[in-house]
C-alpha cells in the first residue's frame, strides 16, 4: 500500500491487488482529486492568458487528456467540471478500474479511455484542448538511468503533446520531481519545445516536493 510521504514505485505499486488497493483508498482518492481541482484552476491561470483568447473558462465541449490515468479519479473531476475526457494509461489493471468509472457514468461518450504509453499517444494532430497529468508524468522516464536517455524521452513526448493540441492549449502538470536537476530536465524538455510557461510549488525551499508546470503551447 502506498503511504502518505512515500513515492510510489512504477509498476510494481499499480499491478494486481495494488490496482485495487489504490483504487478503493480514501486518502489516495482525496490526494488525487484535490491536485485535479488545483490543475483546473491552474488552467485559468492568468500568467497563460493571452488578450486576444476571449472567454476562455467555458471549459463545456473542450477535450481534455487525463494522461496517466491511473483509476480515473482526477478524470472523475475533469468530468464533473465540464469537459471531455480521454483517459490514458500504460496498465490494463489500472485501466480496467477506470472503465468502470464510465460505466456507470450517464453519459459515456464524454469519457474514453486508452490503453497506451505516454510517450507514443495514437491520437490526431491538433485535436486536443488541453492536457494534464496528476501524479503520472514522472515516470516516463522509467528504465532510463541515463541522463542523455532521459532528455531525449522527454525532449520527443514535448514535441508529439505540442503537435497533438490545438492553438492556445495548455498542459498543467503535477508531478514529483526527485531532485533540482530532473525538474530542470522535464521543465526544460516544454520550454525548449514550442512551450511557454513557469512551474509552482507549494513549499519552495523542497527540490523534490508536489511541482505544478503551467505550460501553454508557444504560436
Ligand atoms: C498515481 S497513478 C494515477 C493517478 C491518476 N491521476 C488518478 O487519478 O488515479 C499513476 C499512473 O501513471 C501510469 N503511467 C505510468 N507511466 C505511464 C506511461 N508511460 N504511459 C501511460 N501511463 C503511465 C501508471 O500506470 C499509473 O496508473
Amino acid at each position: 500500500m502506498v503511504r502518505k510521504n512515500q513515492l510510489p514505485q512504477f509498476p510494481s505499486d499499480y499491478l494486481n491487488e495494488k490496482a485495487e488497493e489504490y483504487d478503493s483508498s480514501k486518502w489516495m482518492e482525496r490526494n488525487q482529486k484535490r491536485s485535479t481541482l488545483l490543475s483546473i484552476q491552474y488552467l485559468y491561470d492568468e500568467k497563460l492568458v493571452d488578450q486576444d483568447e476571449g472567454d476562455i473558462k467555458n471549459s463545456s465541449n473542450l477535450l481534455i487528456l487525463d494522461l496517466g490515468c491511473g483509476t480515473g479519479f482526477s478524470s472523475e473531476i475533469l468530468i464533473e467540471s465540464g469537459f471531455k475526457v480521454i483517459g490514458v494509461d500504460i496498465l490494463p489493471d489500472m485501466i480496467v478500474k477506470a472503465k468502470e468509472k464510465k460505466d456507470i457514468l450517464k453519459s459515456p461518450k464524454i469519457f474514453e479511455l486508452i490503453l497506451a504509453d505516454i510517450n507514443y499517444l495514437p491520437v490526431r494532430l491538433n485535436s486536443i484542448d488541453h492536457i494534464i497529468s496528476i501524479s503520472a508524468y514522472n515516470f516516463i522516464i522509467h528504465g532510463k538511468e541515463n541522463y542523455g536517455k532521459q532528455v531525449k524521452q522527454l525532449t520527443e513526448t514535448a514535441e508529439n503533446l505540442n503537435n497533438i493540441l490545438k492553438k492556445n492549449g495548455r498542459i498543467i502538470i503535477e508531478f514529483y520531481p526527485k531532485d533540482d536537476g530532473e525538474l530542470k530536465i522535464f521543465k526544460n524538455s516544454f520550454i525548449n519545445n514550442g512551450f511557454d510557461g513557469f512551474m509552482v510549488k507549494n513549499k519552495p525551499k523542497q527540490k523534490s516536493g508536489q511541482t505544478f508546470l503551467l505550460l501553454k503551447k508557444r504560436i
